[in-house]
């Protein structure tokens, strides 16, 4: 689909997401045409070099970070030849003339913020006093969005004086996974599931987001967020929107906002007894969360669970069970709605007892398996077994299937495009915050350390037993 002429500013072009995330996306979008002649992607930062600096660095990037679409050098060049660069200061006025020159006033603006959220307010102004905060700007902020509730009413009271909510992008990237959109697709494109989708049918819901890696380089951020802060209170809650809201009227921005809003707002405070905190143990010459975060001391968490409920009509006595954490067994992402057992069986107590689950899997083998309970084949009378009706995009659709956009891809898309039905809206990120805050402050007040889990297992013991006693259990970690 053809996007209209951009300019793109990413602060923080330098930085770690631009290199990873942000630069080789647009590069794959030019490459799908979507950078129309005259769109052109302008880096910012502190450094100080020219725009043929700046291609050097972002060739690079490229081709250490997609190095598949790199090989096409011919279009590499000419991606490059789109790019320019303004060293500046974000709290100070140097630099801040040349950006508005390079910018075009009457055509589409986007300023991504690749920053801290610290520097979030001084963008705002600047781009504000230097002119180019107009109705045809639009900025995107990248989490974290702030730590807790009231830092993220400041940042959006800071953003607000420049610019409106409809200009302004909150990123959260699992929204722009594509399994994650077909979680949509499979809830209120089918007859079949959406009459089964309440606390009358569904015994639980699982979600998990596993990771394999580490904190890395980034303990720095890391050891003062965590996994509540890092993932729980964004990613995971997102996924439990989507999965829980009641059917917008239509799929655009505020339809689907309003009803994800309410998910948050019908939820009730998360007792301690409740959640479950890890921290992982080093494993061979992998260290520990506390070496690798250089914080002997640490109690921040690499790991959270948590049993969630839902005070409304729909929900009222589902759990929610939702975990995530790093250096887990394997890189698996799932959603599993487990629904209950049949009320009654014909077959007698021999036939045993079976469950439908419905089962999201978001990365990293996209797709989706239901498991019904079949006959088992042969003389042996009627004994029932559970096997899955499993649809791996790949196999379904064809290899080229799997070969979607990365979310960043679709969602800077979605910011040229002014479709903000894949953002969060600020009331969204505050409600999410209100939610959240409680729970840490608790671990705070408590002085709670984190539990010590095995690297390459699935987690703390607790969070085991978070379901166990309620009679249920996780599903294995596997991708
Ligand atoms: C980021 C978190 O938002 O999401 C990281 O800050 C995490 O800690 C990452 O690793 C996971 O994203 P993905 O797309 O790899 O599942």
């Amino acid at each position: 689909i053809p996007v209209d002429p951009f300019d793109l500013v990413v602060f923080g072009g330098t930085g770690d997401l631009a290199r990873r995330k942000i630069l080789p996306a647009l590069f794959r979008r030019f490459q799908a045409g979507q950078m129309g002649e005259s769109s052109r992607v302008i880096g910012a930062a502190r450094s100080d070099m020219d725009a043929e600096a700046y291609r050097g660095f972002v060739r690079a990037a490229i081709e250490e970070f997609d190095p598949q679409a790199a090989s096409d050098s011919a279009a590499l060049e000419e991606f490059l030849g789109r790019l320019s660069y303004v060293a500046l200061d974000a709290k100070g006025t140097a630099g801040w003339d040349k950006l508005a020159g390079e910018v075009s006033a009457g055509r589409i603006r986007a300023f991504y913020f690749s920053v801290g959220p610290g520097l979030f307010g001084d963008l705002a102004q600047r781009l504000h006093d230097y002119g180019m905060a107009d109705h045809d700007s639009r900025i995107v902020v990248e989490k974290p969005f702030g730590r807790d509730l009231a830092s993220a009413r400041a940042l959006n009271r800071g953003l607000a004086q420049h610019f409106q909510e409809h200009q302004i992008y909150r990123i959260d990237h699992y929204l722009g996974k594509e399994t994650v959109q077909n979680l949509m697709a499979v809830r209120f494109g089918n007859m079949l599931f959406e009459p089964l989708w309440n606390s009358q049918y569904v015994d639980h819901i699982q979600i998990t987001v596993a990771e394999s890696v580490g904190v890395g380089g980034r303990g720095d951020y890391y050891d003062r967020a965590g996994a509540m802060r890092d993932m729980m209170q964004n990613h995971l809650m997102q996924l439990l929107c989507l999965i829980a809201m009641e059917p917008p009227a239509k799929f655009d921005p505020d339809a689907v906002r309003d009803e994800k809003l309410k998910v948050i707002r019908a939820l009730d405070p998360v007792a301690p007894d409740n959640v479950v905190r890890g921290q992982y143990q080093a494993e061979g010459d992998k260290p520990d969360y506390c070496t690798q975060v250089e914080n002997p001391d640490s109690r921040t968490e690499s790991f959270v669970a948590l049993k969630a409920h839902i005070s409304n009509w729909r929900w009222a006595g589902t759990p929610f069970y939702l975990r995530t954490g790093k250096r887990l067994k394997d890189r698996a992402s799932e959603i599993a709605v487990v629904f209950k057992e049949a009320p009654h069986s014909i077959f007698g107590a021999g036939a045993g007892r079976h469950r439908n689950i419905l089962t999201i899997k978001l990365q990293p083998n996209e797709g989706i398996e239901l498991g019904v309970t079949i006959k088992e084949p042969g003389p042996g009378g009627m004994r029932l077994i559970d096997v899955p009706l499993d649809m791996t995009f790949a196999e379904a659709l064809g290899p080229d299937s799997a070969d979607f956009p990365d979310a960043y891809e679709r969602l800077i898309m979605d910011v040229i495009r002014g479709n903000q039905t894949l953002f969060m809206r600020g009331d969204e990120v505050e409600a999410a915050w209100a939610w959240t805050d409680p729970i840490i402050e608790g671990w705070e007040e408590r002085g709670e350390a984190p539990q010590p889990y095995a690297s390459g297992s699935a987690g703390p013991d607790d969070s085991l037993m978070l379901m166990h006693r309620d009679g249920r259990r996780w599903r294995e970690i596997k991708p």
